[in-house]
């Protein structure tokens, strides 16, 4: 061992010290590695749906739609400084990341919201691994709408060996003929139905071509649901995907039910995929949530290559749990969400702002949803519920409506034991669970994160049109 080689041990074994001694002081928090990003929400202007095409203006954080992936290891500390180059508020929630309260980014209830020039730094440590994402909380259905998101992958310390690890943010447009965006935010008639649906789905803020993989290759992705209100319904043509996460949370491994990945908005899933074809056949992503023969949004092309190998690469694909409790289905406290109006429904009236009113005073104030008989306003609303910390809770979710719901509840993940009826494949640990048009879905959970939680559709247009609640677990 060289005179060199020593010092270098030496350096490492002080600096083992230090860091000992300065995670042992009483009052510092303990040191561990730190992820750092800044993120500028903005006015920008991209292309979207090809050169031919103009060019369209969007929100953009740091000027890219989506937004940067920001990508850290569990376990590691992730500190975000946010800066607003919107001319309105704006916040940023973490969506399906169990952490502090006051890092939550929903304006009113956990942080007052960030104004036009001014900063905040969130920053938490990411306890879980899995696919997650970002977006505003702020004038949600038209900061999101115009292009305010991004992936958020958290690395398991001891991830499945693939060939290619890809995140794909799915989204979906409302333009006019020359590539803008229709400016019809909040529109009655969205709020009413099935919220903002477009006419352009994209694939990471891209009108996508053809996709190219490589005979024998091993991929894993991520698939990011974020747009306003479409619901995706993915059949996988020539491809066999095997899903091993659902909202960011490890699954046992297994094909598709009825070959169908379906993901309401800001819904996930994490797929391993062979690609099992010959060289220079074709595949494909259709989108059949809307019946009919679908279509196809994103064609796959096997490259003229040799195989990368001959039979499929062996080695594991399931992934390790999360630190979350395991709800206790013997103990479990029981309560209801009803899910009531929007049209076609049969909303006499909600309470709103404290006063029961009926519908057609709602519809004047563009509240056409409630949950539990209450029309949301705000954010900052009496809990619907108050839940007990460290207490299982098993919630029938009821969906008294003529529209589907992707539920979401933030700062905690739930089992979904069943939906429709049906026991659900593997009971998921997930954020969303998308509840059909008149069924119900049963979901439990550990109440373990204290604070006020938003509980709300996550079609955008249905949360602002009253369908959002707050939950305290105290
Ligand atoms: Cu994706 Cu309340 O959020
Ligand atoms: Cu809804």
């Amino acid at each position: 061992m060289s005179k060199h080689d020593v010092f270098s041990r030496r350096d490492i074994l002080a600096g083992g010290l230090a860091f000992t001694a300065a995670a042992s002081l009483p009052g510092l928090p303990p040191a561990r590695a730190n992820a750092r990003f800044a993120l500028k929400p903005a006015p920008a202007t991209i292309n979207i749906v090809g050169e031919k095409w103009p060019d369209t203006a969007v929100w953009a954080y740091n000027g890219t739609v989506p937004g940067p992936e920001l990508r850290l290891k569990q376990g590691e500390r992730l500190t975000v400084d946010v800066t607003n180059g919107l001319d309105q508020p704006t916040t940023v929630h973490w969506h399906g990341l169990r952490l502090p309260n006051a890092m939550d980014g929903v304006p009113e209830l956990t942080q007052e919201a960030i104004e036009p020039g001014q900063s905040f730094t969130y920053d938490f440590d990411a306890v879980d691994a899995g696919t997650f994402w970002y977006h505003p909380h702020f004038n949600t259905p038209e900061q999101v709408g115009r292009g305010l998101h991004g992936a958020l992958i958290v690395e398991e310390p001891n991830p499945p060996q693939v060939d290619r690890d890809l995140a794909w943010v799915i989204d979906d447009w409302r333009f006019q003929r020359d590539a803008s965006i229709d400016d019809s935010f909040g529109a009655g008639m969205d709020i009413s139905h099935g919220g903002r649906s477009g006419n352009t789905v994209t694939v990471n803020g891209r009108l996508m071509e053809t996709f190219t993989v490589r005979s024998g290759e091993r991929l894993r992705l991520r698939l990011i649901n974020a747009a306003n209100a479409r619901i995706f319904g993915l059949r996988f043509d020539g491809l066999s995907p095997t899903v091993i996460a659902l909202d960011g949370q490890p699954v046992t491994p297994h094909a598709p039910d009825k070959g169908l990945v379906v993901l309401g908005p800001g819904m996930r899933a994490d797929l391993i995929i062979d690609c099992s074809g010959d060289p220079g056949s074709t595949a494909g992503l259709t989108d059949v949530y809307y019946g009919r023969d679908g279509y196809t949004f994103a064609k796959v092309r096997y490259s003229d290559d040799a195989p990368l190998r001959t039979s499929p690469l062996d080695a594991p694909i399931a992934l390790a749990a999360n630190p979350v409790s395991e709800p206790d289905l013997n103990n479990a406290k029981r309560h209801t969400v009803v899910l009531e109006g929007g049209a076609m429904g049969n909303m006499r009236g909600a309470i709103y702002k404290g006063q029961q009113m009926p519908i057609r005073d709602l519809v004047q104030h563009m509240k056409m949803w409630a949950i539990n008989g209450v029309a949301s306003h705000g954010m900052t609303m009496d809990p619907i519920l108050t839940l007990k910390r460290g207490q299982t809770y098993v919630f029938t979710i009821r969906n008294d409506t003529g529209w589907p719901h992707p539920m979401h509840m933030h700062g905690h993940v739930f089992r979904v034991l069943s939906n429709g009826g049906k026991p659900v494949l593997h009971t998921p640990m997930v954020d969303t669970v998308l509840v059909e048009r008149g069924n119900s879905a049963d979901i439990a959970f550990v109440a373990d994160n204290p604070g006020d939680w938003l509980f709300h559709c996550h079609v955008l247009e249905h949360a602002l049109g009253g369908m959002s609640s707050v939950i305290r677990v105290a």
